[in-house]
C-alpha cells in the first residue's frame, strides 16, 4: 500500500499521469509542476543505484536518509538509476519493487513523491513495467519516466534518459539483455532526445538548472567518464548554461569541477553495493571522491545551492556550495567600478 498519501503527492502523481499520457514520442518533454516553500526554497534528496532488497547497507543508507529528509523538511527525492538490481523489474507484478523500495525507505521524511530515471540495470528488465503508470496504484511515490522536467520554480530538472547513449550496450551486450523497446534505432532516438533538451533548456528561465542522469560524465572510479555524454549530452548542457550534472552509475559519492565550463558534476551512486576499491584520475579537477554507501542532499533558494554528502551513518563528510549565477551578477558591478 502506498504510504504518506498527501495531496501534493497525490497532484503529482495524477500529473505524471496525464503527462505520460499525453507525451508524444518527440516533441516536448514531459513537464511536472513542483511548488517551492514559502520562500522559495527547495531541499531535496538525491539516491542512485539501491534497490538490493536491503542488502548490501541499502537499509542503513534509507534510515539515514530517513533522519536527514526530517532534519531538512524535504520536498522530494531523486533517484539517479539502477533503481532495481541485478536486471530491472520482471513486470508490475515483481515483487522486487515493495521488498526494495516500499519496504525500505519507510522513513516518514520519504514519503514525497520520488523522480526517478532508468539505469543499465533498469533497462535488463521489462522496462515498460518499470515506466507503468500501474506502480503508483502500490506506491504512488514512484514518478519514474525516461526523459521528463520538474520545474520546482527557482530551478528546472532535466532529467535525462542516458542508457541508450552508451555504444557498447548495444553492440557489445555481452549476456545481457537490453529492453529497447521504443527506443531504437538508438540515432534517432538521441537526436530527437538532444533536440528536445534543448529547445525546453532555452525556455527555461528559472534561477537554477539541474540536468540528472544515470551514467556518469566524469568519474574517478570504476566506471569512469562515459565518452558517448561527454561527446553528445555535456555540449548541450553547456551551451544552455546547465548548473549542475547529477548521476549515480559509479557505487561512490565523488564531485568534479569542470576545466572548460561553470558546470560541477556530483556523483551520488552510493544507494547499496560500493567499496569498488578504483581510482582513476581524469583531466577535471576532483574536489571530492567517496568509495563507500551514503547519499546526497540538495537545499536550493534564489541566492544559493548547497550539496552534502552523508555515509551510512549519517555523517557529513563534505559540503559544497555555489552562489546563483543572479546573485553573481548583482555583486559584479562594485566590482567592476572600482577597477575604472
Ligand atoms: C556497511 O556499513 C558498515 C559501517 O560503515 C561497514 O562496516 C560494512 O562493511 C558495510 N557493509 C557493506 C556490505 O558494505
Amino acid at each position: 500500500m502506498a504510504k504518506g498519501n498527501g495531496a501534493a503527492m497525490a497532484a503529482a502523481a495524477v500529473l505524471a499521469l496525464a503527462a505520460l499520457l499525453c507525451s508524444p514520442a518527440a516533441g516536448e518533454l514531459a513537464r511536472l509542476e513542483h511548488t517551492a516553500k514559502n520562500g522559495g526554497s527547495l531541499s531535496l534528496l538525491v539516491v542512485g543505484d539501491w534497490g538490493r532488497k536491503g542488502t548490501y547497507n541499502q537499509s542503513r543508507v534509507a534510515e539515514q536518509m530517513g533522519k536527514v529528509g526530517e532534519q531538512l523538511d524535504i520536498d522530494f527525492v531523486i533517484s539517479t538509476g539502477d533503481n532495481f538490481y541485478e536486471n530491472g523489474l520482471t513486470g508490475t507484478d515483481d515483487q522486487a519493487f515493495e521488498q526494495s523500495f516500499t519496504d525500505i525507505y519507510t522513513a516518514k521524511s520519504l514519503q514525497k513523491p520520488w523522480y526517478l530515471v532508468l539505469g543499465n540495470h533498469d533497462y535488463r528488465g521489462d522496462v515498460l513495467a518499470q515506466l507503468s503508470p500501474v506502480l503508483q496504484k502500490i506506491d504512488s511515490r514512484f514518478i519514474c519516466m525516461r526523459s521528463f522536467i520538474v520545474n520546482a520554480e527557482i530551478v528546472d530538472f532535466f532529467f535525462v534518459d542516458t542508457t541508450p547513449f552508451q555504444l557498447k550496450y548495444w553492440t557489445h551486450p555481452k549476456d545481457d539483455h537490453y529492453d529497447w523497446r521504443e527506443v531504437a534505432p538508438r540515432e534517432k532516438y538521441l537526436a530527437n532526445l538532444l533536440k528536445d533538451l534543448d529547445e525546453a533548456m532555452k525556455k527555461s528561465t528559472a534561477t537554477w538548472k539541474i540536468a540528472v542522469g544515470h551514467h556518469t560524465m566524469r568519474s574517478v572510479s570504476d566506471h569512469g567518464d562515459t565518452k558517448e555524454l561527454l561527446q553528445l549530452l555535456l555540449p548541450v548542457l553547456q551551451a544552455n548554461g546547465v548548473d549542475f550534472y547529477i548521476n549515480g552509475h559509479d557505487h561512490c559519492l565523488e564531485h568534479i569541477s569542470s576545466r572548460d565550463s561553470p558546470i560541477q558534476y556530483f556523483t551520488s551512486g552510493g544507494g547499496s553495493k560500493a567499496w569498488r576499491g578504483v581510482f582513476q584520475p581524469n583531466e577535471d579537477n576532483l574536489e571530492f571522491f567517496y568509495d563507500g554507501q551514503g547519499f546526497m542532499s540538495l537545499q536550493l533558494d534564489q541566492n544559493q545551492a548547497e550539496f552534502t554528502f552523508y555515509d551510512v551513518d549519517g555523517n557529513e563528510l563534505y559540503q559544497y556550495t555555489r552562489s546563483s549565477p543572479m546573485e553573481t551578477s548583482h555583486l559584479r558591478p562594485s566590482g567592476y567600478a572600482t577597477e575604472e
